[in-house]
């Protein structure tokens, strides 16, 4: 494992780490047992930085996480979110009430005292033009329930809006073969102000990991058979936005670029990787074995400047016009 500096919060994180959504719910039928096995192997293999929500499984997902912690002596960083429990998912509801009793659950249910870090969960854009919001995290900051904040982001200018916040330590944010233009302007600029970046979706929701076809079928309880459209949340968290067919036919390209013995996901990962700005990917998973597959990644060598060429081109004639004016 390899680690890196996580923005200002002063943490090292693995630079391969691990997304705790799956295995809280809404990607098909999961076993806790499972995840908690998939869990451990992570913690095993070096990773000590987990990505989850209040959300993911009302809850599941950060107990699950408590449950890890309660079985094991290695510090790990969780970083949670808060915000998406509102209904209607309104700037209002970003206040000090609904923050504090956010934040108050999330304590609970990851059995802690204090949160690592918080992130907001993709709020409305105009929160970021509400400098109260983030007077509320730095209070919370200074009442000691939460050591670092920062926000999930839908939209490079959301991210280049949230990063004039001198208190935001992180964001987070897709970037993978199919969504590449975070690294256009953003990186840049959060590296210019120390803002850790984390890097979801890096298997553009299984698709990178190269296993599906046009017969793949998801249960009807996975966002990847209920969201394709954006029916439940943003359509950009399912498959990177990117319609499935076409999104198929550009893995079908990049798979002669492997090198021998690796397998896609590792190459959608260490691509990632390529960029110093980042701080970690964060790939959900959901078993044992596809944490060894991810975590191997992380110390494979540089990709050839010819190979990252070729990806270049595959992004630019397949997918770009796809994804550049929408995120
Ligand atoms: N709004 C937000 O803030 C937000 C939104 C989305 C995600 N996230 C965070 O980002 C993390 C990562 O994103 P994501 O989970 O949506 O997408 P992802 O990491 O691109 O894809 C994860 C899925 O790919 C499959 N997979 C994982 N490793 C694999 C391997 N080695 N080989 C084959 N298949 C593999 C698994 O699903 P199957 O086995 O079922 O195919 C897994 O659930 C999430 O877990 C979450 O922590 C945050």
């Amino acid at each position: 494992m390899q680690y890196r500096q996580l923005g200002k919060t002063g943490y090292q994180v693995s630079s391969v780490s691990f997304g705790a959504w799956a295995i809280g719910g809404t990607w098909g039928t999961t076993d806790d047992t499972e995840s908690l096995a998939a869990l451990h192997k992570a913690v095993d293999l070096g990773v000590n930085f987990i990505d989850t929500a209040d959300v993911y499984g009302d809850g599941k997902s950060e107990r699950l996480i408590a449950q890890l912690r309660r079985d094991r002596s290695e510090k790990l960083i969780v970083a949670t979110k808060a915000g998406r429990r509102l209904d209607p998912h309104s700037t209002s509801g970003y206040n000090r009430a609904n923050l504090t009793a956010f934040v108050e659950r999330s304590l609970k249910n990851l059995e802690t005292d204090s949160l690592d870090l918080l992130q907001l969960h993709c709020p409305p854009t105009d929160v970021y033009y509400r400098p109260d919001v983030f007077e509320i995290l730095d209070d919370l900051m200074q009442g000691g329930k939460i050591r670092s904040y920062g926000v999930s982001v839908e939209r490079v200018e959301e991210a280049l809006k949230a990063i004039e916040f001198p208190g935001v330590a992180t964001v987070q944010i897709i970037y993978n073969i199919f969504r590449q233009r975070p690294a256009e302007i953003f990186f840049r600029e959060a590296q210019a102000r120390n803002v850790g970046i984390l890097a979801r979706l890096p298997l553009s929701s299984g698709l990178l990991a190269g296993k599906m076809s046009r017969n793949s079928r998801f249960a009807p309880d996975d966002h990847r058979s209920f969201n394709r459209h954006g029916e439940a949340f943003d359509r950009g968290e399912t498959f990177s936005g990117i319609d499935f067919e076409t999104a198929l036919s550009a893995v079908e390209l990049l798979r002669p670029l492997l090198l021998s013995g690796m397998t896609m996901a590792q190459f959608a990962l260490r691509w990632v990787l390529t960029r110093p700005e980042v701080s970690c990917v964060i790939p959900g998973a959901k078993r044992p074995d596809q944490v060894q597959d991810n975590c191997s990644a992380a110390d494979l060598p540089e990709i050839s400047a010819e190979t990252l060429n070729a990806v270049q081109a595959i992004y630019a004639a397949r997918i770009r016009p796809l994804v550049q004016h929408y995120w």
